[in-house]
């Protein structure tokens, strides 16, 4: 029988990283045995990583907050890593002659955009508000703007308001042939127009806190999603969407099965289900 593969999670805190309990749960479904661990950064990312390859490891996720360091370590990147800037996976590649290099991707946002799809939201011709922008922002706008998508317009608001302008201009830099109408504003400057999908991307939820956004703003759309998690699937976001009537409001926990799914693809070459491992990550957390 094969060894199992040796993975892990880098980052800092890390102590509660469940990526280890979703990727058993993808280990027992595709029968690939893995033997995934956490480590927590406290000096140098480069030296932790350089260190767990030279160990036998053969992939890594990377979290906060060394997903920056992760994208100056790799030798090379995927379109998803070079356009976010970041890196969430490492995989380590061995050529023919014994050459060892390392591929860095970005797995977040089209672990979203997955997530996303398998929950069906409005997105063909919907006006999207994207609140917050700070780094999980710049991972998940990539494949909202794949004209394949459809969607129509893209509001970033943030009470940095720069930071929400440099997101927009380094996309539109990108010329990634999008159509997708892009504009950054302040929640003072925030139009009260009807927005059908609404994505919290502030780490709000997790101090318990509601971005200031008008009522009615909640009260026009069709689906909200919030990419913080617990293990209920409530969040004080997705509590206030849902007292508000928006129809189909979700958790972010679709979108860390589904990213850490894209990340054992990439390692294992096989796709794990997301909707039955999320069902199971969601129990096994309960
Ligand atoms: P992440 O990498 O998870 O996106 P981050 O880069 O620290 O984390 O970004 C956190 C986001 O939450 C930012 O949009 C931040 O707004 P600023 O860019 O203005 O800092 C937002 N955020 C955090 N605390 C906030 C608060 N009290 N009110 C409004 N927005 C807040």
């Amino acid at each position: 029988m094969s060894q199992p593969l040796k993975l892990t999670v880098f980052g800092n805190p890390i102590a509660h990283s469940i990526s280890p309990l979703v990727h058993s749960v993808f280990a027992a479904q595709t029968g690939i045995a893995v033997d995934y661990g956490r480590i927590k950064v406290e000096g140098s990312f480069k030296d932790a990583a350089t260190a767990f390859f030279e160990a036998g490891g053969v992939g890594c996720n990377v979290t906060v907050p060394c997903k920056p360091d992760a994208f100056a370590l790799v030798d090379h990147c995927t379109k998803s890593a070079e356009i976010a800037q970041v890196v969430n996976t490492i995989k380590l590649e061995v050529a023919a002659d014994g050459t060892r290099t390392l591929l860095g991707d970005n797995t977040d946002g089209r672990g979203l955009f997955t997530d996303l799809v398998r929950l069906q939201a409005p997105l063909a011709g919907s006006n999207i508000l994207i609140i917050g922008a700070g780094g999980a922002t710049r991972g998940i706008v990539p494949p909202l703007l794949d004209p394949e998508v459809g969607i129509a317009r893209i509001t970033i608001v943030n009470r940095t308001v720069s930071k929400a302008q440099d997101i927009i201009a380094d996309m539109q830099a990108l010329q990634l042939g999008s159509k997708v109408e892009l504009s950054a504003c302040s929640f003072a400057e925030l139009k009260p127009e009807a927005y059908s999908v609404i994505i919290n991307a502030t780490s709000l939820s997790l101090k318990g806190e509601l971005p200031e956004i008008k009522d009615e703003l909640y009260r026009q759309a069709r689906f909200a999603y919030d990419l913080f998690y617990t293990p209920q699937g409530t969040t004080v976001f997705t509590e206030h969407c849902k007292a508000l009537g928006v129809p189909a409001v979700y958790d972010g926990l679709g979108m860390l099965v589904g990213q850490a799914a894209l990340s054992f693809a990439l390692w294992t070459g096989v796709m794990p289900d997301v909707g039955a491992a999320l069902a199971q990550v969601r129990a096994q957390l309960g």
